[in-house]
């Protein structure tokens, strides 16, 4: 079976500024992989060139073995996107908005009605499908969006920071909902900058910085790669365990965010704005 994603050697530039630089990722089909980075890492970027939006300059994109160039309308109906920016029409009934979404892959009347009910129901937003998009919380909005993200049924959901602006209970929330479609077999693929949401969610975390993917793994490979173990006694670090009580010996195991700092040598919370630094 070909790979949900496969992207090679991908590089993209605005003007001469180069958003992309000689990214490769694969992706197999059924995971939940993460794409980690700071504001203006090239995280948007890199899904936008997935789905069609942002033209590459070089490199093979790919989407379940159809090139995402020539093949644009067959890729475009395996991928659902729930975007970072919200595109709707935001007067509009969260049921209308399912439905609508429907026919822009020419589900017919009825099958519309079928599947929206459907993900009401899955996603828990029946009590609200009658009320106007703007009127909901953000988290109960973002949940909105990944619904009907899913109208057309895609095999692949990528969503772009689909936790930013959300309250933490609705965070978890939404986790739950998008493990449940990842279980049932979706591939999905998000983008944080929320190193604790990479950790708990996904499988595999592709580090981006700057343009570049530099560092890929699962999340306990990546601390354990990165992280020295080491032992503390109240507080203390210890290399000589003797004499000291079981209980009292803590096990320091490093930690994603610390990944994060060792690879790129910023904290994530750094903004990349700065262009002409390299
Ligand atoms: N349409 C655009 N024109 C010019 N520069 C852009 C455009 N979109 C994004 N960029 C720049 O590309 C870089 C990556 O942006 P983006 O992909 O949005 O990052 P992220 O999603 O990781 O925050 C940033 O420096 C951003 O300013
Ligand atoms: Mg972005």
């Amino acid at each position: 079976m070909p790979a949900a994603i496969y992207i090679k050697d991908l590089s993209k530039k605005y003007g001469t500024f180069e958003a992309l630089r000689n990214i490769d990722l694969e992706i197999p089909t059924g995971e939940f992989f993460g794409l980690l980075g700071p504001n203006g890492a090239g995280k948007t970027t890199l899904i936008n060139t997935l789905v069609g939006l942002a033209k590459k300059n070089a490199g093979t994109v790919e989407v379940l073995g159809h090139d995402v160039g020539a093949d644009y309308i067959k890729t475009k109906s395996l991928i659902g996107l729930s975007p970072q920016e919200v595109n709707v029409d935001r007067f509009f009934k969260v049921r209308k908005l399912l439905e609508f979404q429907g026919g822009f892959y020419g589900m017919p009347r009825g099958e519309r009605r079928a599947r929206a009910e459907e993900l009401l129901i899955q996603f828990d937003l029946k009590d609200k499908m009658d009320v106007q998009f703007w009127r909901l919380s953000g988290g109960m909005q973002k949940r909105v969006m990944v619904a009907r993200s899913m109208m057309a049924s895609p095999k692949i959901l990528i969503l772009d920071e689909p936790t930013s602006g959300v309250d933490v209970e609705q965070r978890h929330d939404l986790w739950g909902f998008l493990r449940g479609l990842n279980a049932d077999g979706t591939t999905i693929i998000l983008t944080t900058h929320f190193i604790d949401e990479a950790e708990q969610l996904c499988e595999r975390v592709g580090i981006i910085a700057r343009g570049q993917v530099i560092e890929m793994g699962a999340p306990q490979d990546l601390i354990s790669k990165h992280c020295e173990q080491f032992f503390r006694v109240n507080g203390e670090r210890k290399d000589q365990l003797n004499g000291y009580k079981v209980n009292d010996i803590e096990i320091q195991r490093g930690s994603l965010e610390e990944v994060f700092l060792k690879v790129t040598g910023h904290s994530i919370h750094e903004e990349q704005t700065d262009r002409a630094h390299d």
